[in-house]
């Protein structure tokens, strides 16, 4: 598991305590689910869900929420494209160290655009981590009309700038390995759905 440090003085240090060894002696078996979609979609609801049903099943999972890392690791970003990308590299960076250390990670967060949702692919790809790709499909309009923060009506009235999907692109995944339309699903029965995403690929019995 390695990547590219600026200086090449700088030298990966292998663990000595295999990947499987460590995952069989504590019972544990690592993914990442990934959740994108637009703020308001059902992201973290959904995460919740998750987390709370893979608990119940004995399963130890975290939810890194996108709005939850902005008040510590990621509280010196912004909404710039500069920023948003290094958000989601740095979440992508921190899931893929905690699924490797056995723990399913939901990760809801916008990640508006498809290159970093393509790099925290390939990360965990590199990596042999399991990565799920779940796209929260909500219409714009629905999002808008919950508007749990009120963020939306702010944007509109241009109070916020550089809203996801008022004045900021929100890019759709091309090929996600899950769908979720949130206005047909309850959170448990997505939740589920991912469960069974998760069973299909060896991480959950
Ligand atoms: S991302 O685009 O960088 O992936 P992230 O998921 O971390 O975004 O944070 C999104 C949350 O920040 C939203 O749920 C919303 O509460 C809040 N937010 C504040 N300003 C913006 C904005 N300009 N665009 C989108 N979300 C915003």
């Amino acid at each position: 598991m390695s990547g590219s440090p600026v200086s090449s003085d700088v030298v990966w240090h292998e663990s000595d305590v295999p990947r499987a060894e460590r995952w069989r002696a504590s019972g544990v078996h690592g993914a990442t689910v990934w959740l994108t979609g637009l703020s308001g979609s059902g992201k973290s609801t959904i995460a919740s869900a998750l987390t709370a049903s893979l608990v119940a099943q004995g399963v130890l999972s975290y939810s890194l929420d996108g709005d939850n890392l902005r008040h510590g690791l990621n509280g010196d970003l912004g909404f710039s494209a500069d920023d948003r990308a290094e958000n989601v590299r740095r979440v992508g960076e921190v899931a893929r160290l905690c699924a490797d250390a056995g723990l399913v990670v939901c990760v809801p967060l916008i990640s508006p655009y498809r290159a970093g949702r393509a790099h925290a692919r390939a990360i965990h790809e590199a990596s042999g981590l399991v990565f799920l790709e779940t796209f929260v499909d909500a219409p714009l309009a629905l999002c808008e009309d919950r508007d749990p923060k009120g963020l939306y009506r702010r944007a509109r009235a241009g109070e916020v700038t550089g809203f996801t999907g008022v004045d900021d692109p929100y890019e759709a995944p091309d090929q996600p390995d899950l769908v979720l339309a949130t206005a047909e699903l309850t959170p448990p029965r997505a939740a589920a759905m991912i469960v069974e995403a998760l069973r299909a690929r060896g991480v959950v019995a």
